[in-house]
């Protein structure tokens, strides 16, 4: 009885797994458009986007402990003001299309929300929405684009 229970409940486990990994091996085409960039530009653009995720780590850090300084600082450090001077590889904003430019500004621009939200003491459920709302850039540029390396 047990062994016949056994075998019942692993057909459909298996039919699952298996359509599972068919579902899986499906997805292996790349939707996303590829985006030509030099080695140096790739090299720049990825070392921006190390910097955001560390400083979304450090402003979640922030929030958890209750050090709004820091949040203040981190984020303001990813802002557009702070970014204004940026040494950026001088053939790379011809390159990059309105919807990239809009989004990272939204990034910018929600980074400096962010810094004047912590600044003024909000709570941190607010400038937790902002970093939401802020981050929803990310996620839809990254299932728009991927980047390739020029010929
Ligand atoms: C305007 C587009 C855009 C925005 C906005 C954007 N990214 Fe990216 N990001 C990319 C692209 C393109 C890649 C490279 C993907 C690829 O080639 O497969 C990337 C790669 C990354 C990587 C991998 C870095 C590495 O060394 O490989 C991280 C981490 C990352 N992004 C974090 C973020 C975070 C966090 C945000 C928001 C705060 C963000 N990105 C916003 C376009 C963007």
């Amino acid at each position: 009885m047990r062994h016949h229970l056994t075998s019942m409940l692993a057909v459909p486990f298996l039919l699952a797994s298996v359509s599972l990994l068919e579902s899986r091996a499906a997805d292996l085409t790349d939707k996303r458009e590829p985006v030509s960039r030099t080695e140096a530009e790739r090299t720049f653009v990825l070392d921006q986007m190390r910097l955001f995720l560390t400083s979304v780590a450090a402003i979640e850090e922030g929030l958890g402990s209750g050090d709004l300084d820091r949040v203040a600082q981190e984020a303001a450090a990813r802002g557009r003001k702070a970014n204004a001077g940026l040494a950026r590889p001088p053939t790379l904003a011809a390159k990059e299309s309105d919807a990239w430019k809009m989004m990272i500004g939204q990034v910018r621009g929600g980074f400096d929300e962010i810094a004047a939200q912590a600044a003024a003491n909000a709570p941190p459920q607010q400038i937790n929405a902002t970093l939401g709302k802020t981050m929803q850039n990310c996620v839809a540029c990254h299932q728009s684009y991927r980047i390739k390396i020029e010929d």
